[in-house]
């Protein structure tokens, strides 16, 4: 695993983006060759979201033959509620690129077979031959897309019940009104992210603090999901400063003087 730490989150921001940028140009996407990314929501991805668009404004690459697939959905809104993922990508993302709408998959919280609904999701990922790069952030539980402390670390796409941390901080979307906070979503497995080629994971605020810690220096453990990591063979956790709190000094300096030296290596083969 990997662990690149920025100054603050805009900082985070654009290197994700950039790294996006670069994964999808090498791929040389086409018709016949799509580049598959996973995409999340929540308010972590919102930067590089926006460095993305400045990308493909700038000419610098095209998601013309870019396939989506996001992480999760909530179940019990309509898909036009202003806070569905739904809503959060087409606002926020995917109206301000050259995504086919036809590529850009999310799961429908709406479904009349939601057990169908996973499992067909499931099987179109697999369509494209699995997921290039699945981007993701962390909720304060340290858990991955819905996937929930106890959520077994080999889960496919499935619906799942919320939990009280996540609909406590959801509530900031929702008026701070935990009634108004759906307490069911659809969501991809630990399994399903653990397929993909790449996973990258955003983490940014102190309190992301103790998740991060859990994922990086604690064993793997169902009760804080996004430690399922440790076990890609390609994983980065890309993060801010003061995401790196209950990080040991030791941890901290050890992962910059990676940094530095891969850096010092780009620039010599550069
Ligand atoms: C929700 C989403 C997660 C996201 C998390 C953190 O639980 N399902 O995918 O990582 O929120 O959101 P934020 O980035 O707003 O802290």
């Amino acid at each position: 695993m990997r662990l690149i730490i920025h100054n603050d989150s805009a900082e985070m921001s654009q290197w994700v983006a950039q790294y996006v940028v670069d994964r999808i140009n090498k791929h040389k996407a086409a018709t016949d060759q799509p580049f598959v990314l996973g995409l999340p929501t929540g308010s972590t991805p919102l930067g590089t979201y926006a460095e993305l668009v400045k990308h493909y404004q700038n000419g610098n690459m095209s998601f013309q033959n870019v396939v989506t697939f996001n992480m999760d959905e909530y179940v019990g809104i309509p898909q036009n509620h202003p806070q569905s993922y739904y809503t959060f990508m087409w606002e926020n993302f995917f109206s301000k690129i050259d995504i086919d709408p036809n590529n850009a998959n999310i799961l429908d919280g709406n479904a009349s077979d939601l057990e169908l609904e996973c499992k067909n999701y499931e099987a179109k990922i697999e369509s494209y031959n699995g997921i290039d790069l699945f981007l993701g952030g962390i909720g304060s539980d340290g858990h991955i897309a819905f996937n929930e402390p106890g959520s077994s670390l080999s889960s496919r796409t499935r619906l799942k019940t919320l939990n009280n941390t996540t609909v406590l901080d959801n509530a900031r979307f929702f008026d701070e009104d935990i009634s108004k906070v759906p307490t069911m979503a659809l969501t991809v497995g630990v399994g399903t992210v653990l397929d993909a080629n790449e996973v990258l994971l955003m983490v940014n605020g102190y309190s992301k603090a103790l998740a991060l810690r859990h994922i990086i220096e604690e064993p793997i453990n169902h009760m804080w999901t996004g430690s399922a990591l440790q076990l890609h063979k390609k994983a980065i956790i890309v993060c801010d400063e003061a995401s790196t709190h209950e990080l040991r000094v030791g941890t901290v300096r050890y992962f910059k003087g990676i940094q530095k030296l891969n850096n010092q290596n780009e620039f010599q083969s550069s």
